[in-house]
């Protein structure tokens, strides 16, 4: 049956109740907690984002500023969302009632993840070529030595190490700054504070406009001096047609999208190998079938909790309820690439799964633009480690390890090992 329809006539069932996240909203109605849509218990979803998947797949929740906000949380339903950019936009103007606190209605985020067609397309055309499979792969060698300098470090540091500070940060911002072409301090400028969602959200977004404007004071130096790597090509070949603030937008979502999230998936996945033996004997086979195993630690960890906001451009329905023109919808990505439709065993990480049509990097129009460059920086470092270090294990229970609270970006704080 087609779950994506035009607006009918069938009356909305009413708002569910959510289990020991309620909060009351008023007589006889309860919503879920504002900030369970990021909620992770470890590695796992939340049990109530699970619960919400098989009970109330799409449900109402009160997203502080952007009006009346859906939670979806079915593989299926993910998919169709995100899919379909005719029925569903990235513009914030498509939002009913934005109300955010703070920077609130001035807030104009440059990239890719906030705009449609056609500035969207036009914008996407211009980074896409830094992305095609063999510029990509023509960086594994780089890659290969950004790689060994850190494990190098960490050898001469000796143990225990950090994996979150020792290699997982600093490679992917290596390999940013090499890409993009903006040198270390200035690319540190940028920081996160940004995908903290645990105070306001005015915070995150004044976080956000700050870093931007280092960006734009970056693009002013290079199109009056010396230019390098992905911005240096832009200003020359483009720069006559964007000016500094859309070209900072670009960069600031490159690195947004590129930064946090390679290197918790670096950092997380290396906590899933290592307390898992039967992960490590198989990738240190030579013949390891190391895309399927990439492929399966990118669906359990799923580090991008949400998917960029989506505003439905006019009445729909999904699974019974109405959503109506304006309103925000929210695609829980872990909780759907745990769906028990894809296959048995969602919960565990299995490295002979068959292929999943897992939604890490999004679907759609929107799919990540740096997932081959993410794949290939996994693809170095986790082998790259095991081989360093053959006797590379935790150094504290894998229960006592913590993880980021209410971070759109999941992942673990620290990863003490030692070897
Ligand atoms: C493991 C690492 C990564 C993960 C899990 C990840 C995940 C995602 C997700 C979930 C989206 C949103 C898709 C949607 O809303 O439909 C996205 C978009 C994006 N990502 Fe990534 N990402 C990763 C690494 C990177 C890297 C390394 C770069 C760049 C160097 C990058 C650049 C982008 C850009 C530019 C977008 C916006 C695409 C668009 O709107 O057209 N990402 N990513």
């Amino acid at each position: 049956m087609k779950q994506l329809a035009p607006l009918s006539a069938t009356p909305p069932p009413s708002t569910p109740v959510v289990g020991a996240l309620v909060s009351a909203t008023g007589p006889g109605k309860e919503a879920m907690h504002p900030l369970l849509p990021i909620m992770r218990n470890g590695l796992d979803p939340h049990e109530e984002l699970g619960r919400l998947r098989h009970e109330h797949p799409v449900v109402a929740f009160p997203m502080l500023g952007l009006g009346k906000a859906w939670l979806v949380t079915r593989h299926e339903d993910v998919r169709a969302v995100l899919g379909d950019a005719g029925t569903f936009g990235n513009e914030l103007s498509l939002a009913r009632d934005v109300t955010m606190p703070h920077t609130a209605g001035q807030w104009r985020p440059g990239g890719l993840g906030f705009h449609d067609s056609p500035v969207h397309t036009r914008r996407r055309r211009l980074l896409a070529p830094a992305f095609r499979t063999r510029v990509i792969r023509d960086m594994a060698r780089r890659l290969e030595d950004i790689v060994a300098t850190q494990l190098e470090r960490m050898a001469q540091a000796g143990p225990p190490a950090d994996l979150v500070r020792a290699l997982a940060e600093p490679v992917a911002s290596a390999v940013m700054s090499e890409l993009i072409g903006v040198p270390d301090a200035d690319r540190r400028a940028t920081g996160s504070g940004r995908f903290d969602l645990s105070g306001e959200l005015g915070t995150s977004i004044a976080a956000a406009d700050r870093s931007l404007e280092d960006v734009v004071e970056l693009v002013a130096r290079q199109r009056a001096g010396r230019r390098a790597g992905l911005l240096g090509r832009l200003i020359s070949e483009h720069g006559d047609q964007l000016d500094d603030r859309e070209l900072a937008g670009l960069i600031d979502g490159l690195l947004t999208g590129g930064l946090g999230t390679t290197a918790s998936m670096i950092a997380t996945g290396c906590l899933v190998l290592l307390r898992d033996d039967r992960l490590v004997t198989s990738l240190r086979r030579e013949d390891a079938p190391i895309d399927r195993l990439l492929d399966e630690l990118l669906r359990y960890v799923c580090v991008a909790q949400l998917a960029f906001p989506r505003f439905a451009r006019r009445d729909v329905i999904l699974r019974g309820q109405r959503i109506r023109a304006g309103d925000a919808v929210f695609c829980s990505l872990p909780t759907a690439n745990r769906d028990p439709a894809l296959g048995t065993d969602m919960d565990e990480v299995d490295p002979h799964r068959r292929t999943t049509a897992h939604l890490a990097f999004g679907f759609g129009v929107h799919r990540c633009l740096g997932a081959p460059l993410a794949r290939l920086e996994m693809r170095v470092v986790f082998p790259a480690l095991l081989r360093r270090f053959p006797g590379i294990r935790l150094a504290v229970p894998a229960e006592r390890i913590e993880f980021k609270r209410f971070s759109v970006i999941h992942g673990v704080e620290s990863l003490p090992v030692t070897w």
